[in-house]
């Protein structure tokens, strides 16, 4: 008999070389969604063949066709499935399935009505349309489970099947009873006690006061602003059960070797649910990425994938994308000539391994016949399609160079879905936009660090030089102190306005803003202010205007500085000061009471920038010309891209191979407008 040690030695070799025999897909992706049910299977080989020579090396396919896949309860038809993945494999396309529980077929809410959805109203969804399931419901689970259960079987061994997409773009709650019995399980788990509940959500007031579990409303509108913020908590905890019952099916039965992940909708900001822990239970996340109406906006586009690389703290695939335009925009214009190209490659240089386009072709009928499309219903390419063909030979080109990369940031921002949550509920002021107030501090930052990370507060943050918080309203006493563990050992925070003011029970902390907080910044928030009317403010930060959100703040200790004052204007904030800053063990905290115009929103950045010492990723680049640059163990490899209507040159702040070129050294490259650029150099931060 052989010893132990030899016999796992011959294993792992005989595992390496199968894996090895196996095909692998190429580091960047080019995807697509593709329906084959929606045609007949003599079609299917035309279509691949097309999409081959667009360089598309993924189909994610199934997460409509339920009603293919289990035509009639417990009759499995998963046969086409098969031959699909096997025709896209003899075009050496690799395939994502998709569990198809995004819309469920009419025999099974037919039959079992408690698996639709509730509106708010008490209405159920209806057959037709698509996410008119309960997500809470057992029995739907039970269909959901068994379906993913079936696909795994049959496809987890399967070598053109890379992984799996888990329904698609979680959206709609439900208010049936199943779901209310589920949040009252939820609260009596949190609290164990209707006193403690009672007191944490100081429901004296309006004589809320619960004495059984059942009393509790749950829901929307203008409720308890503790239940709201518990209620988007259970949301997020429903919908990560949701996907966690399939994930758990799947593992059981597919190779390690497939990812396993979802697609979030909602243009990235959504906040239904709490994406950061949506993300945790996921190989990867991916998301949609729509521009909708209007064209590229850079920085909003790229804050987005930063936000959405930020919730795994990892590369991201886009899983959807439009191939020119949509069908859902109020108008649904095209994106300009190059502008597709563009857009993938900003997705790539903020950290995507796969920009996929939804979808192949439209279908002949349906909801969504005018979306754009890569080929038309004639089964010919659209005028769009050689743009998707040279993404696909650029990504084949610079497919070497990415493998391994990511994007790597000395700027943190912090997003916080319960202070987005706990500001959303009770605005204010209906000018007050928590993302548009990020965007603010986003702009700048990246435009001097040139790679900014978006991430949630509970992340490790010692790697950060500069960790900015827009809006942090909610600190919880164990979040203040990793903050202030960060500040003392030379990290530099700086808070926006609102940050601080309540607890994780969205109560209003007893001390003011910055709550926690205010002692070791050695100042505080006297008193907000919504305005009406823009506000002069001057100090040794520069001068500028403050507008939407005013906070009066005072400092109470010999070395907090005041930075910035409120000049005339408004009498409660005249001549009070508007920003604070105090050193803190090795570091810094700072506090801006108020949004600032975006000229002395630049010099701000500035200086914190030069104060925490982060360097710039690239060097000096011309207005308009997005710097992306993704790292790896020995070499940077940098996607520049032209978002002006003119051409510009860039002069590179050191030879770099010219990816895109002839793969020979240059010392700068020519960017017509939408131009791109992948240069690769040494490593200068590995
Ligand atoms: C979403 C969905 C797709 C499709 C597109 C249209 O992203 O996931 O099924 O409806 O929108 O833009």
């Amino acid at each position: 008999m052989l010893p132990l040690a030899p016999v796992r030695c011959l294993l792992l070799a005989a595992t390496a070389s199968l894996l090895a025999a196996q095909p692998q897909p190429p580091p960047i992706l080019l995807g697509g969604a593709w329906y084959p049910e929606q045609w007949p299977e003599s079609r299917w080989d035309a279509d691949l063949q097309l999409m081959q020579a667009a360089g598309i090396r993924m189909v994610r396919i199934g997460e409509f066709a339920w009603s293919s896949m289990e035509p009639r309860e417990g009759q499995y038809t998963l046969d086409w499935v098969d031959r699909a993945i096997a025709a896209a494999a003899r075009h050496k396309i690799f395939t994502v399935l998709g569990t198809p529980t995004d819309a469920p077929p009419a025999w099974l809410t037919q039959k079992y009505p408690d698996t639709l959805r509730v509106d708010e109203n008490g209405r159920p969804a209806q057959h037709g349309s698509r996410r008119q399931f309960s997500y809470t419901s057992p029995r739907y689970r039970d269909f959901s489970r068994r379906i993913a259960d079936q696909m795994a079987a049959r496809f987890g061994h399967n070598p053109n099947v890379i992984g799996w997409q888990i329904g698609n773009e979680y959206t709609d709650d439900s208010f049936d009873e199943s779901a209310r019995r589920l949040f009252h399980e939820w609260l009596q788990a949190k609290y164990k006690t209707l006193d403690e509940l009672n007191q944490r959500w100081a429901t004296a007031y309006w004589s809320q006061t619960y004495d059984r579990w059942d009393q509790i409303p749950m829901g929307s509108g203008r409720q308890n602003p503790a239940l709201l913020l518990d209620y988007k908590r259970f949301v997020t905890d429903q919908w990560r059960a949701f996907q966690r019952n399939q994930l758990d099916a799947i593992r059981a039965r597919a190779d390690r070797r497939q990812f396993i992940t979802t697609n979030l909708g909602g243009l990235g900001w959504a906040d239904r649910f709490n994406r950061t822990e949506i993300s945790a239970d996921l190989d990867f996340i991916s998301w949609d990425d729509y521009v909708g109406q209007g064209h590229l906006e850079p920085y909003r586009n790229g804050a987005t994938h930063d936000l959405v690389r930020g919730w795994k703290r990892r590369n991201f695939w886009v899983m959807e994308t439009q191939p020119g335009s949509v069908n859902w925009a109020p108008v649904n214009n095209a994106l300009d000539p190059g502008e597709t190209r563009a857009m993938a490659w900003e997705a790539v240089g903020h950290g995507a391994d796969c920009v996929a386009y939804w979808q192949w072709r439209d279908a002949p009928n349906g909801q969504e016949q005018y979306h754009g499309a890569i080929v038309g219903p004639d089964g010919e390419p659209l005028p769009i399609y050689p743009e998707i063909q040279q993404i696909g030979e650029e990504f084949a080109k610079a497919g070497a160079a990415l493998a391994g990369t990511t994007p790597r940031s000395e700027v943190a921002i912090l997003h916080d879905y319960d202070s987005r949550w706990a500001i959303e509920f009770q605005l204010h002021s209906n000018r007050y936009d928590p993302v548009e107030v990020l965007l603010g501090y986003y702009r700048p930052l990246r435009d001097l660090a040139q790679s900014v990370d978006i991430v949630d507060p509970r992340a490790p943050l010692n790697g950060y030089k500069l960790v900015v918080a827009p809006s942090l309203n909610v600190i919880s006493g164990d979040l203040a102190a990793q903050l202030l563990d960060y500040v003392r050992r030379g990290g530099n925070l700086m808070l926006g306005p609102r940050s601080g003011m309540k607890d994780e029970f969205n109560a209003l902390h007893p001390q003011r803003q910055p709550g926690p907080l205010a002692a070791p910044l050695g100042g505080r928030v006297e008193q907000f202010y919504a305005l009406l009317d823009s506000v002069p403010v001057a100090g040794e930060w520069g001068e500028g205007q403050a507008g939407i959100w005013a906070e009066r703040l005072s400092a109470n200790s010999p070395d907090t500085r005041t930075v910035l004052r409120y000049g005339a204007g408004n009498g409660w904030l005249e001549g009070q000061a508007a920003a604070l800053s105090r050193r803190v063990g090795s570091g810094t905290i700072t506090y801006i009471g108020a949004l600032l115009d975006r000229d002395l929103m630049r010099s701000i950045a500035h200086r914190m920038i030069d104060a925490a010492g982060v360097q710039p990723v690239f060097g000096p680049a011309p207005e308009g010309v997005e710097v992306c640059r993704r790292n790896g163990s020995s070499r940077d490899v940098f996607i520049l891209i032209n978002h002006n209507a003119r051409t510009v040159d860039v002069r590179l702040p050191r030879p770099m191979l010219d990816i895109l070129g002839e793969g020979q050294r240059v010392e700068s490259v020519h960017l017509p407008p939408q131009g791109v650029a992948i240069l690769q150099s040494e490593s200068r931060n590995p």
